[in-house]
């Protein structure tokens, strides 16, 4: 029997990638402040003036609506003095943005409109807010922190287009939880992309869905996932796999059989069911410590409906996600030891992977970029 050329065994990351803070640091700025990033749901600024926060990377970012609609997102930094304008994780402006220090007073769009006392020759016009850049797909809030961003779409590709049938504007969020898991981010990506270990740590997932069905897509460029399949006589994730939901309305036959798992790099994770969508958001907070916030978004129509009822779905995702997290963190554990070198991957991981290799190409392309500068001065 030939024996298996160890070298070409894909294998895990070193440990670095999930202890050393330094690795952390850059991959922040790499993903987190360079890349677009989700930050949430038009549906929770529906009215000029709603607003909430969004901490990434050290920063406080504010999202809100401004009076002709048109969403807008600021650094959370007043133009006087430096200081953190709003601290509530979420609220109304009424028609203003005001620091709570000197007064300096904002417009929802930015611009300032009130210093008291300013100086002679004072121009408002030249200490506006910091913006942040804004964008939307289907309903979901993305920002970018960079000052010239490349657009949305190209990070999206062809996302847009697949999941168009489950017009995620119209839906509004249900449930939203957030998880504070003691482990890098990475893992928890990686974790989502495989279901080699759902027989042994989800035997509710188990008994409704197939982990070796479905199909994975190529990895992109800035998205890994693929499919699963009910079995059982499911028909949705759920405790009991009952469909307590209609259909999302445009959904074919084909789509109505399936849960579709995205991971949109670098922090949303998609899953796509045939009554309802469910995202989370990373939120990494050290190199061993990520918030996750998990929301279920259903159909207004069956929201209205007297006899609505999610706790099947809530349910199940609870109790799943918490599985998830505390595997996430044992490995967290275990790669920390001095006994850790990176193990290999079996043939039911290729989306890890693929990630992996995502992680490793954009670090690479960042060196030669910072090459090329010291070169060129
Ligand atoms: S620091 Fe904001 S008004 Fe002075
Ligand atoms: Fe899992």
């Amino acid at each position: 029997m030939p024996i298996p050329d160890v070298q070409s065994v894909a294998t895990t990351l070193p440990a670095r990638y999930y202890t050393d803070p330094g690795v952390f640091r850059d991959e922040l700025e790499r993903f987190f402040c360079q890349d677009w990033i989700c930050a949430g749901r038009t549906n929770q600024v529906l009215k000029a003036g709603d607003y909430f926060l969004r901490e990434v990377a050290g920063e406080s970012i504010i999202v809100t609506r401004d009076g002709n609609n048109s969403l807008r997102a600021f650094f959370n930094v007043c133009r006087h003095r430096g200081t953190r304008i709003c601290a509530l994780d979420k609220g109304h402006f009424t028609g203003r943005i005001q620091c709570p220090y000197h007064g300096w007073t904002y417009g929802l769009d930015g611009r300032l409109m009130g210093a008291p006392h300013a100086h002679e020759g004072f121009r408002h016009e030249d200490y506006p807010l910091n913006p942040v850049h804004v964008d939307v797909w289907d309903g979901h809030i993305f920002i970018n922190l960079s000052a010239d961003p490349a657009p949305l779409a190209g990070q999206l590709e062809d996302l847009p287009r697949k999941f168009r049938h489950w017009q995620m504007a119209e839906l509004r969020t249900f449930r939203s939880v957030k998880y504070e898991v003691k482990a890098n981010w990475k893992l928890i990506v990686t974790n989502y992309n495989e279901c080699l270990h759902c027989p042994i740590l989800h035997p509710a997932l188990s008994a409704i869905s197939d982990y070796l069905s479905g199909e994975n897509d190529p990895p992109h460029r800035g998205y890994i996932g693929g499919s699963m399949e009910f079995q059982g006589g499911a028909k949705t994730m759920s405790k009991d796999g009952k469909l307590r939901r209609d259909y999302l309305p445009l959904l074919t036959a084909d789509e109505r059989s399936k849960v579709y798992y995205y991971a949109i790099f670098p922090n949303l994770l998609l899953s796509l069911h045939p009554d309802y969508v469910m995202t989370h958001m990373l939120w990494p907070r050290a190199v061993d410590r990520t918030d996750v916030i998990c929301e279920l978004h259903f159909h207004p129509n069956a929201m209205a409906k007297p006899n609505f009822e999610a706790d099947d779905a809530v349910e199940f995702w609870d109790i799943t996600n918490r599985e998830d997290w505390a595997i996430s963190e044992l490995s967290q554990a275990g790669i920390q030891s001095r006994a850790y070198k990176p193990g290999p991957y079996s043939r039911c991981e290729s989306l890890p992977h693929a990630f992996d290799q995502m992680v490793l190409n954009r670090e690479k392309l960042d060196r030669e970029k910072q090459a090329s500068k010291k070169s060129v001065r």
